[in-house]
């Protein structure tokens, strides 16, 4: 079964409660955290993570696109984040985050940029809740798909039935109603999408209607 989880990024920022609700339906509402270091972009901090969790009874996905994710994810957890995930070119021990993420109780994920290659981490997916492949450049909303990007979530996914693993393959950038079949069809079962949700005249229904292609 997909899970569909809309990217507040593509929200409006002065009505998140509202904006939380707008997309009944959803399985995490995705939280994109920007440093203006990692990416050349800056959105929201632990403050805001904080009250959004107390304000929505939907899960909270945090994705950190920050530098020093060893100091700073701890505290998105104990800040209400149901998941968090660092980047692997930005985390100094991604092994002991992993498991410090855990240990504090929220499920722990490691995101790749696009030229990131799954290969060498393959000896630390057993320590991931989930893995996201992204498939677009970290830093901005609605930008195009990157097709090269499929081989990637191939593998990926191949690489987690060779260890028999249960984790969860996200994918993140340009996923819409024209992209998250090839997505699905690739191994994600975990999909983000921003514009092609809140861009539409009815998120609920956007949400509902990628759920039904990525399953069918
Ligand atoms: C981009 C963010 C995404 C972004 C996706 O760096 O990580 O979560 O919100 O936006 P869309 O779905 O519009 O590509
Ligand atoms: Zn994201």
């Amino acid at each position: 079964m997909a899970q569909i989880n809309p990217s507040i990024l593509s929200a409006d920022f002065a009505r998140l409660a509202d904006e939380a609700e707008a997309v009944d339906g959803a399985d995490w509402l995705h939280v994109d955290v920007m440093d203006n270091h990692f990416v050349p972009n800056l959105t929201l901090g632990v403050p805001i993570v904080e009250s959004l969790s107390r304000a929505t009874a939907t899960p909270l996905d945090c994705h950190l696109m920050i530098e020093d994710p060893d100091r700073w994810a701890p505290q998105y957890v104990e800040a209400g984040a149901g998941s968090v995930t660092f980047h692997v070119e930005a985390a100094a021990a991604p092994v002991r985050l992993a498991r410090e993420i855990r240990a504090k109780g929220a499920r722990a994920s490691m995101a790749l940029k696009p030229a990131t290659p799954i290969e060498p981490f393959e000896d630390l997916l057993p320590e991931l809740d989930m893995l996201l492949v992204m498939t677009v450049e970290p830093g901005f909303g609605g930008q195009a798909f990157l097709d090269i990007m499929l081989p990637k979530i191939r593998r990926t996914r191949e690489l987690i039935a060779k260890h028999g693993l249960e984790l969860w393959l996200q994918v993140d950038g340009g996923v819409s109603e024209s992209t998250i079949e090839r997505c699905a069809e690739a191994g994600a079962d975990v999909f983000v999408a921003g514009s092609a949700v809140y861009g539409a005249a009815d998120p609920a229904a956007a949400v509902a209607a990628l759920r039904a292609k990525a399953d069918a």
